[in-house]
C-alpha cells in the first residue's frame, strides 16, 4: 500500500489539454463481441486501462488472439481457435472487473458452456447479478451456482425470447443482446437501457451482420442469425473521463481542454456544469483536406472566476443525469455558493466518498430521504442515498484512501482543490478507468510526485 501514494500539492488551477480515447464502458464490451464473430476484428482507439487487460487476458485464455495494430490504440482480435479454458486459469481474474459475465452469452454460443468466476468491479453496492441470470434462463441457459463461481450451459441451444427488465441495466441489457444477436428466432427486450454505450455496442454487433431495432420507448428488438463476422469500430469517446476532467478543471478554478470529448453524449451533464457558473466551448472535429490538416474536436472547460451557484440534481439513466458524473463534480459543489442537492436513483450506497471531503473541510451531510421527484428504488429501503452540500467551503489538505473508481478520481480533485500537500493512497485503482491519469495531470500543470 505505501508504493501505492500519490503525493498531491494542492491550490494550483489545472490547465492545459488533454485527450480521452475510447469508452471503458463501450472498449470492453466490445473486445466480448469480437468472440462472437467467425473472423477478426479490429478495435481502434483502445486506452491503456486495467479494465481492457483483464478482458484481453479472459479472451487469450479462450483462444482469441488478441493482438496489437499498426495504430496506437488498435487492438485486433482474431477468434479463429477459441477453446474452453480450465477453472484455475479463469479464476486468477476472480475480482477483478465485473466485464467477465458478459462471456456468457458468447461463450454459450460459441462453446455451449461456460464457467464465469467470481465478479470484481467497485465497491458501490451489492451489485447482483439476477437480471442476468434470469435473462439467460429466460434464453434457454442453465445456470448452476458453484462455491468457485457460475457453470453454464445451455442443452438445447439459445432461443429468442420477450423479456422485460425490472430496471434498465446496462450490463443486463448488454447481456441479452450479446445473446440474443445468434439466438435461434426473435427477442423483445423491454425496459432495456440505451445508454450511448449500448448504441455504440449495437453499431458494433450490426457490422458483424446482427439485426437489431432499437424501437421507442426503451423497447429493443433483436433478430438473431446464425453466424456473425468480425467487425471494425472507432469507438465512442469517454464521456466519464471527460466530464471527471470537466470537474477538475472547475474544482481548482482551472481551464481544461478535452479534445475527443462530445457535445451529443454529455448534454445533461454540460446543462449542470452551466447552471452551476462553469463554461464551455464545444469545438467540432474537421476532417482533413488537401490543404488543411484538420482539427480534432473537443470541449474547453473552464472557471470564469467569482461564485459558483448551487444545483439540485438526480442521476438516473440515460438521457439523465450518470451516476459516474456525480462524485467528481461533487467537488467541485462544494465551492459552490448555497446549498446543493443532490439525489443518487441508480445505486443505493454511493455517497460513502462525502466522508473524506467532509475531513477537508467540505460540508456535506447526507439522507435516507428521496430528496428529488425521480422515481428510486432505495428510499422506502434506508439507504443513506441523497447528498446536501453547503457551500462555499474552504478545503484543506488530508490522507485519503481511495474507495472506488470514480469516487477515487473525486478524492483526487479535492487534493488538487485544497491548500496544502495531500497522500492519496490506493491511486492504481484510478488505472482502472484513466489512461495515464498522472502523465495528464503533469499536462495540466499539476504538482503530484509519487514519494
Ligand atoms: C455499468 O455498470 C457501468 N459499468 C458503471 O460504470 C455505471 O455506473 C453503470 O453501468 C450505470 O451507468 C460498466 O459498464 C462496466 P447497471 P452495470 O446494471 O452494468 C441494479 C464505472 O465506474 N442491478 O446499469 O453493472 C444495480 O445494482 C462503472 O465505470 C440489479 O439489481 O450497472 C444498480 O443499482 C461503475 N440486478 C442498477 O441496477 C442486476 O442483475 C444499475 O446497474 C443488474 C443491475
Amino acid at each position: 500500500m505505501t508504493d501505492d501514494v500519490l503525493v498531491v500539492h494542492g491550490g494550483t488551477p489545472l490547465e492545459g489539454r488533454i485527450r480521452v480515447r475510447g469508452a471503458k464502458n463501450l472498449v470492453s464490451k466490445a473486445m466480448v463481441a469480437a468472440l462472437l464473430g467467425d473472423s477478426p476484428s479490429r478495435l481502434f482507439d483502445v486506452p491503456k486501462i486495467r479494465d481492457v487487460e483483464v478482458v484481453r487476458g479472459l479472451l487469450g485464455l479462450h483462444g482469441v488472439k488478441v493482438t496489437d495494430g499498426d495504430e496506437d490504440g488498435e487492438l485486433v482480435f482474431d477468434p479463429a481457435n477459441v477453446e474452453s479454458a480450465s477453472t484455475d486459469q479463469i479464476n486468477v481474474h476472480a475480482g477483478s472487473s465485473r466485464i467477465p459475465i458478459l462471456f456468457c452469452g458468447p461463450l454459450l454460443h460459441r462453446l455451449g458452456h461456460a464457467f464465469i468466476p467470481d465478479l470484481g468491479g467497485c465497491h458501490i453496492g451489492p451489485r447482483p447479478i439476477d437480471f442476468h441470470l434470469q435473462a439467460l434462463r429466460e434464453f434457454g441457459a442453465t445456470v448452476d451456482k458453484t462455491p468457485e463461481g457460475l457453470h453454464l450451459s445451455a442443452p438445447n441451444g439459445l432461443h429468442g425470447t420477450k423479456f422485460a427488465l425490472p430496471y434498465p441495466s446496462v450490463g443486463a441489457t448488454e447481456q441479452v443482446l450479446l445473446t440474443a444477436v445468434m439466438a435461434e428466432g426473435v427477442t423483445e427486450l423491454r425496459n432495456a437501457a440505451v445508454e450511448p454505450e449500448i448504441i455504440d455496442l449495437i453499431c458494433v454487433l450490426q457490422k458483424m451482420g446482427a439485426i437489431i431495432k432499437v424501437h421507442t420507448d426503451r423497447v429493443i428488438e433483436i433478430q438473431g442469425v446464425p453466424k456473425l463476422h468480425g467487425y471494425t469500430h472507432r469507438p465512442i469517446p469517454d464521456r466519464i473521463e471527460a466530464a471527471s476532467w470537466a470537474a477538475a478543471a472547475l474544482a481548482t478554478r482551472g481551464h481544461v481542454e478535452v479534445l475527443g470529448a462530445q457535445q451529443a453524449d454529455m448534454m445533461t451533464f454540460l446543462n449542470i456544469f452551466r447552471s452551476v457558473g462553469g463554461e464551455y466551448e464545444v469545438t467540432d472535429s474537421r476532417p482533413p483536406r488537401l490543404g488543411d490538416p484538420g482539427q480534432e474536436g473537443g470541449i474547453r472547460f473552464w472557471h470564469p472566476g467569482g461564485e459558483l451557484k448551487s444545483v439540485a440534481l438526480e442521476t438516473d439513466v440515460h438521457p439523465g443525469f450518470m451516476t459516474d458524473w456525480q462524485q467528481p463534480l461533487v467537488v467541485a459543489l462544494t465551492q459552490a455558493r448555497g446549498l446543493s442537492i443532490v439525489h443518487e436513483t441508480v445505486y443505493e450506497q454511493r455517497l460513502g466518498y462525502t466522508e473524506a471531503l467532509n475531513s477537508m473541510g467540505a460540508n456535506i451531510q447526507v439522507y435516507r430521504d428521496c430528496l428529488g421527484g425521480t422515481p428510486c428504488r432505495f428510499g422506502r429501503r434506508n439507504f443513506k442515498h441523497s447528498a446536501v452540500i453547503a457551500g462555499p467551503s474552504k478545503l484543506h489538505a488530508a490522507d485519503l484512501v481511495i474507495p472506488d473508481l470514480r469516487a477515487g478520481f473525486s478524492h483526487l480533485i479535492a487534493a488538487l482543490a485544497a491548500e496544502g500537500t495531500s497522500r492519496v493512497y490506493g491511486v492504481d485503482l484510478i488505472n482502472r478507468g484513466y489512461e495515464d491519469f498522472e502523465a495528464k495531470l503533469a499536462d495540466l500543470g499539476a504538482h503530484v510526485e509519487r514519494p
